[in-house]
């Protein structure tokens, strides 16, 4: 909204700032993925599902030494199949990009060797299982897809203590990740229902640690995130920004997630489920 109120200090953060730091998170877990499954060929072709600013093509390009590599890459944000594309041009990418929902996809069955969804499908409805089912059809016989979700991601906790610090228990709500999202019984579950044999699939919990070299700028990055409840910022946000960021800093310093290293650097432990699942 145009004329939503939102404190300045949240208007003084940069989105780019705040995507550069999700990349962080998103591309590690891909990166370690990568690092568990990828098959060796002379030539395969890559679908980067819900492609982001192309997280999940960045690590299998610093990974992968088979000769010849295609990839498609979707998205249903044309401000990230812009990025994408003004990315794979600068870094002469072997890649397509393409402005398409990941629940109705226009590539032909059998299309490709591994489809990789990097915390994607709990943002489609119906649990992803129509995305899901377009990764089953557009698989060749024999190929994978990947598709993960969070399993720990400790940073709706501290918004939530910054929140009660500075609106009391009765706040509005707040984003959160939803505790169905996190059980990884749940997403290998989702996979039979798209069409995948149970026999065919595998899940894997990935841990990665995030370094995160400025703590105060990553709280105040995330509260400008993740602090602006569903319904708007609060009038008060604006006095107790301060207040909110240092509550933020308080859980960090008293959590087993995060740790600070003597450089005064930290590191934030993060977990995912993977779902490796061949057609
Ligand atoms: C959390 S980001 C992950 C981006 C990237 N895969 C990564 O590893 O960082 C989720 C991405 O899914 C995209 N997305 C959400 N719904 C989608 C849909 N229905 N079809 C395609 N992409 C979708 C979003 O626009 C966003 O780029």
């Amino acid at each position: 909204m145009a004329d939503e109120f939102t404190p300045k200090r949240a208007e003084l953060q940069d989105a780019r700032a705040y995507a550069e730091l999700s990349s962080k998170f998103t591309q590690g877990i891909a990166e370690k993925a990568i690092d568990l499954f990828f098959p060796k060929a002379e030539s395969l072709v890559i679908h980067d599902n819900g492609c982001g600013t192309g997280e999940v093509t960045r690590a299998i390009l610093a990974r992968s030494s088979v000769p010849s590599l295609t990839i498609k890459a979707n998205d249903n944000d044309p401000l990230y199949v812009e990025a994408y594309a003004a990315a794979a041009k600068s870094n002469g990418w072997p890649a397509e990009t393409f402005n398409m929902s990941a629940d109705a996809l226009d590539f032909e069955d059998n299309t490709f060797d591994i489809s990789f969804a990097n915390f994607v499908v709990f943002l489609i409805p119906d649990d992803g299982v129509p995305a899901l089912r377009e990764m089953h059809r557009t698989l060749k016989p024999g190929g994978t897809a990947i598709y993960t979700a969070w399993q720990l991601l400790p940073v709706f906790e501290p918004v939530q203590k910054a929140t009660l610090a500075t609106r009391g228990p009765n706040g509005p709500l707040l984003r959160t990740l939803p505790p169905i999202w996190q059980s990884g019984e749940f997403l290998a579950g989702l996979a039979a229902k798209a069409g995948f044999e149970k026999d065919n699939v595998r899940l894997e919990t990935l841990s990665n640690k995030v370094p995160i070299k400025d703590i105060r700028e990553f709280a105040e990055n995330t509260w400008s995130r993740l602090g602006r409840p569903l319904t708007g910022w609060l009038q008060g946000d604006e006095e107790s920004w301060d207040a909110a960021v240092d509550a933020f800093l308080e859980f960090c310093e008293a959590s087993d997630s995060y740790e600070r290293l003597e450089n005064g650097e930290w590191l934030i432990e993060v977990r995912a489920n993977v779902v490796f699942a061949t057609k």
